[in-house]
């Protein structure tokens, strides 16, 4: 039983080697969704409090996201977050990308899809109230309506894109 613990401890001694990467690319306040989108101050505050930790370049890592294995997990999910929506790089997108996401985003409010179970159960204030979600899918819905050319949103997106 003890060479068990030892062997244990051993092996989670060592995985803290393996560290994901878990940069925050400086901001560009140009590149910001903020700077294309009206989105109104009660939107931005949910979509900080809700989906920058995922969805931007200003990720606050948590205390645990030092420690492996909640670390390749939680870097995993920034990565493939980041890679889908970044708000932070709103202005590396094409118009219709633009509308796409916005349409995406009234899609996951309107399920309640996001943000991701593992993440509501690891911070409780994260969750969206039923009028919140309703909020957040109205507006993005609505600014996506004001983006020309991008109609199309029914279109399949490649996957992983
Ligand atoms: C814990 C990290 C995390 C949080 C927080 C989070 N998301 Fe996500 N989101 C992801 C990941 C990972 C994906 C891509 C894969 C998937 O769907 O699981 C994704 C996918 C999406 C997509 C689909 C994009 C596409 O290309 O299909 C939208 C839209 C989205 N999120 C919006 C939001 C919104 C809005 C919030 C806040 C209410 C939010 N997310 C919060 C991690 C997160």
């Amino acid at each position: 039983m003890r060479r068990v613990f030892i062997v244990l401890f051993i092996l989670i001694a060592a995985i803290q080697f393996l560290r994901p990467e878990r940069a925050n690319i400086p901001e560009d306040p140009a590149k910001h969704i903020q700077s294309y989108v009206k989105v109104p101050e009660d939107i931005t505050k949910i979509l900080i409090r809700s989906c920058y930790d995922c969805h931007s370049n200003t990720t606050r890592w948590p205390w645990y996201s030092e420690i492996a294995p909640f670390s390749w997990v939680i870097a995993d999910d920034v990565k493939s977050g980041r890679r889908h929506l970044n708000f932070s790089e709103w202005g590396t997108y094409s118009q219709k990308r633009m509308g796409k996401k916005l349409y995406q985003i009234a899609e996951v409010a309107g399920d309640s899809s996001m943000p991701l179970t593992s993440y509501r159960l690891t911070h409780p204030d994260a969750k969206l109230s039923s009028m919140e979600l309703k909020m957040l899918g109205t507006w993005a819905e609505e600014q996506a309506d004001e983006i020309p050319d991008s109609d199309d949103h029914h279109e399949e997106e490649a996957p992983h894109m």
